[in-house]
């Protein structure tokens, strides 16, 4: 694959780089996307009826479940070479932010150290009632589980709709978008705000924006670069390049 001589100029020489990935970086480690029309998890099931608050409280069991099945999928899934390069890439560049969408901890498993993780993280747990992390509880038949302290259900640590977002990860991650010399949009249809906004933010602070995508999104028209395909094909040879 050849690159813009221009682009791999501008990336060679750029000390700080914030990327944003969505699930298109996690497709190729077979883990569902959202909204891709055959395989995405909402092509199948209602994400109302699974991933809010409202759903939680109506049929626990179902939305514990659900996850539960998620995070075995998870689980089983590796790091594809779309993560293994950005860990690559990290290594190489002074200031590099990782600001992910996705909950699946692949980008940690592939060793990717500086992660903001903007909707949460599947592999942990937290108290519905408390807002609080809990690592462990007793053994239980019960479904789903519930907090050691206040015997409130336990929830998967992912952002629902209708949630807030972290408000720390949030900050970091637009400080990163305004303070950057390139900004990479990679594998998110970018239309789920407040990261679909991050893009854009990092255009008015003067980055150089690039899109990695099989597909147009609403920021393709916008961006600096357009690289369109797969991004465990595209992302190591453009790490490649610039080595
Ligand atoms: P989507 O499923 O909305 O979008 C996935 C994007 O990845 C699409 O634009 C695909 O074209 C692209 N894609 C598919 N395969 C790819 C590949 N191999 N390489 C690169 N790109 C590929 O997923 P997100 O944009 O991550 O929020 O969705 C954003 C948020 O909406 C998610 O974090 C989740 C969802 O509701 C919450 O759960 C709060």
């Amino acid at each position: 694959m050849t690159f813009p001589p221009e682009l791999l100029q501008r990336l060679s020489i750029a000390q700080r780089v914030t990327v944003l990935t969505g699930a298109g970086v996690s497709a190729e480690s077979g883990v569902p996307t959202f909204r891709d029309a055959q395989t995405g998890l909402w092509a199948k099931f209602k994400p109302e009826e699974l991933a809010t608050p409202t759903a939680f409280r109506r049929e626990p069991r179902l939305v514990w479940e659900w996850y539960a099945w998620r995070r075995e999928l998870v689980a089983k899934a590796k790091p594809n070479p779309a993560h293994i390069a950005l860990v690559e890439w990290e290594k190489r560049v002074p200031a590099f932010t990782l600001i992910t969408q996705n909950v699946d901890d692949l980008h940690r498993r592939a060793g990717s150290r500086n992660v903001i993780e903007l909707h949460g993280n599947i592999t942990r747990t937290k108290c519905f009632d408390e807002n609080v992390v809990v690592k462990s509880w007793p053994e239980t038949a019960e479904i789903p589980p519930r907090c050691p302290r206040c015997g409130g259900f336990l929830r998967p640590d992912v952002v629902w709709f209708g949630e807030a977002m972290p408000e720390e990860e949030t900050s970091r991650a637009f400080a990163a978008s305004a303070q950057c010399d390139v900004f990479l949009s990679i594998g998110t249809s970018a239309i789920v705000h407040p990261a679909a906004s991050l893009p854009f933010h990092a255009l008015e602070h003067g980055a150089t924006v690039i899109e990695i995508n099989p597909d147009p999104t609403p920021l393709t028209d916008e961006a600096n670069y357009v690289l369109t395909g797969a991004a465990g094909v595209i992302l190591p040879e453009l790490v490649r390049a610039l080595a």
